[in-house]
């Protein structure tokens, strides 16, 4: 086997992506963010205005996905990945508390996740991917040949998203974070389509007090495991 392809789903703000971009670039893979494809439909939705108090207006968004292209633009400078929506680059705006508020609700709709799933898995058919969201190992990707299932405390990962998004100059509190947090996953856990649940087959890792590098190490190792 030369390749694998790595499914890695869990809650909210629990490292999966931090985790993801490491093995990427350790084992020269691509990097697949179906988060931020999820959040680029909700940015084009909230840009339509077909997102108010009443809910989505789903007919306009589902009529409109066919012509909506979503793809990554590496930067290999500083290693980033940034998510261009209709060619432009929308990485900054896709991050901000408001699109967290409405993403989940969005990607309630099973028009949209049939579209996004579709594409998700033309990214993946040649292998050597990386890819996180929520139903990667159970849905996008049911043979991938490692699944993780990542978790951590919900006062570890409001934390971690606080002093992310502190970093990148986004305003929000703590406690904005959290309560977005735990909609989040309630609505993720409970949506009628693709419900985030852990694979069958999936590796679980809970990372509240692993560090970044022992929770590469532990999975390179699998990875090795497996390639040999
Ligand atoms: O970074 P964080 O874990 O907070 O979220 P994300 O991975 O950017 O995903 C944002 C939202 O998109 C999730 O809360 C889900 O509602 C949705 N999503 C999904 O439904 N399926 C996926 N495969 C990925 C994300």
């Amino acid at each position: 086997m030369n390749k694998i392809s790595i499914a890695i789903d869990g809650y909210s703000a629990c490292g999966k992506s931090t985790l993801a971009k490491a093995l990427a670039h350790d084992l020269g893979y691509t990097y697949i963010d179906t988060g931020a494809m999820y959040r680029a439909v909700t940015l084009f939705a909230l840009r339509n205005n077909w997102l108010s108090e009443t809910g989505v207006e789903a007919d306009k968004l589902i009529a409109a996905l066919a012509d909506l292209t979503i793809d990554f633009e590496i930067n290999t400078v500083e290693n980033k990945q940034n998510t261009r929506l209709n060619g432009s680059v929308v990485e900054k705006e896709i991050r901000s508390l408001e699109i967290a508020n409405w993403v989940s609700k969005v990607a309630s709709i099973a028009a949209v996740r049939r579209h996004l799933v579709a594409m998700q898995q033309a990214m993946a058919k040649a292998g050597g991917v990386v890819m996180d969201g929520r139903d990667i190992g159970t849905v996008v990707m049911p043979n991938a040949q490692l699944k993780l299932f990542m978790t951590a405390s919900p006062e570890v990962r409001a934390q971690r998203r606080f002093l992310e998004m502190q970093a990148k100059g986004e305003s929000a509190s703590l406690e904005e974070i959290l309560e977005n947090q735990r909609q989040r996953d309630y609505t993720d856990t409970h949506r009628e389509t693709d419900p985030l649940r852990q694979a069958e087959d999936a590796i679980v890792l809970d990372n509240s007090n692993l560090t970044q590098a022992e929770q590469l190490g532990f999975v390179l190792k699998r990875v090795k495991e497996l390639l040999n």
